[in-house]
């Protein structure tokens, strides 16, 4: 029997989102309904409500989540009802040209739960990154779902859903940051601050924060940054420059995603040296860069998507940690709301007060 449960929806670009109820079917082959634990507040939520990621308005907002699997459809055999999961959003195929290169934390064919939910007069509902989890329960793909320790807490548990991991991912998956390495993390909120932790988690020497909010930066020190750079003060490539004898750091996480941020972690880098991309960029920004500079300073230009994460590796791996107080999780949880308070941890974010606002259910 389809469920009735409430939701936050986002109706139309730019309108405040609402508590609606939604209709959840239960779960067909391969799917899971699963019901929230938490479910934290990320940008690409405002971003979907305020027309930027497409225009298939009604969206079900929320995608960074904790909970327990409700009940399966056929077929499923990885999770059964009553684990505790985190939900993904790349629940791999194994089949695609990335999977059979035995790369799936790449994979090109990601899935989502094949039905939809729906509002209660049947306008179906696009789920934000195919999960849709601001609502009491949610129906995802079972693939979208990873079991971990059900000790850990739903509220930071759920946040290795989205922006952690990608900044924590970004830093030990894409950047490779190893034991001694200098590493430079321009831009400090949740995902940025995560680069920082993860940096720290893999033995980096030298971890040096730059934003332009002094607010981020204490933070980031809490959080196992070395040295600080406000770099509306400071030029952040002179700064990193001088922080690493003059060279450059080894690995420079861009947690911002503009052309200027970018250029600065180019430069920021020493010779051989490793960029990663993780913040996200709008589709009318261009850099320019003297194609000379790319070769002359040689190294590798990388993008981090997701973290390069596979859920099914990394999620019960840095729970593990975080139960045995080696990752602090719980520092990324700024505060944690109601479901009808949704709307105003966008304002907050938007202000740049929280790393993150978490819904407990
Ligand atoms: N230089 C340095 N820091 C900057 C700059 C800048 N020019 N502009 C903004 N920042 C800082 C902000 O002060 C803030 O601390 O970048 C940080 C961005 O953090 P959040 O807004 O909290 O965003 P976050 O959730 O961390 O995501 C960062 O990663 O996944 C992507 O879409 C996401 O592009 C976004 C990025
Ligand atoms: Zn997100
Ligand atoms: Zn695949």
């Amino acid at each position: 029997m389809a469920q009735q449960v409430r939701g936050v929806v986002a109706r139309a670009k730019g309108e405040p989102v609402r508590i609606e109820t939604i209709v959840v079917p239960d779960p067909g082959p391969g799917e899971a309904v699963v019901k929230v634990q938490a479910c934290g507040v990320c940008h690409t939520d405002l971003h979907y409500r305020e027309g930027g990621i497409n225009d298939e308005f009604p969206f079900l907002l929320g995608h960074e989540a904790a909970g327990i699997v409700e009940s399966v459809g056929e077929g499923v055999t990885e999770v059964a009802p009553g684990d505790y999961v985190i939900l993904n959003w790349r629940a791999v195929c194994g089949q695609c040209r990335a999977c059979k290169r035995g790369r799936p934390q790449y994979c090109f064919a990601t899935h989502n739960a094949e039905q939809k939910m729906t509002l209660t007069d049947g306008t179906e509902l696009a789920p934000a990154l195919g999960i849709g989890a601001f609502a009491e329960k949610t129906l995802v793909a079972a693939g979208q779902c990873t079991k971990v320790d059900p000790a850990a807490s739903p509220a930071a548990a759920g946040l290795l859903g989205c922006g952690v991991m990608a900044g924590l991912g970004a830093a030990i998956n894409t950047g490779g940051v190893g034991r001694g390495d200098s590493v430079a993390v321009i831009g400090c909120g949740g995902v940025g601050n995560a680069a920082v932790v993860g940096a720290r988690l893999a033995g980096a020497a030298k971890i040096i924060a730059v934003d332009i909010d002094d607010r981020k930066l204490a933070t980031a020190r809490g959080l196992g940054a070395t040295d600080t750079v406000n770099s509306r003060e400071h030029d952040p490539i002179e700064a990193i420059r001088e922080l690493t004898g003059g060279f450059g750091a080894d690995v420079v996480i861009e947690a911002v995603g503009r052309p200027e941020t970018y250029e600065q972690a180019f430069y920021a880098r020493d010779l051989a040296g490793t960029v990663v991309l993780v913040g996200v960029p709008t589709p009318e920004m261009r850099i320019d860069l003297p194609l000379l500079d790319v070769f002359g300073r040689g190294g590798a230009l990388k993008s981090s998507w997701y973290g390069d994460c596979l859920p099914s590796r990394d999620f019960p791996m840095l729970i593990d940690l975080y139960r045995q107080g080696r990752l602090d999780l719980d520092a990324f949880v700024t505060e944690t709301i109601a479901l009808d308070e949704v709307e105003k941890a966008f304002e907050r974010m938007h202000h740049g007060d929280v790393l993150r606002s978490v819904v407990v259910f």
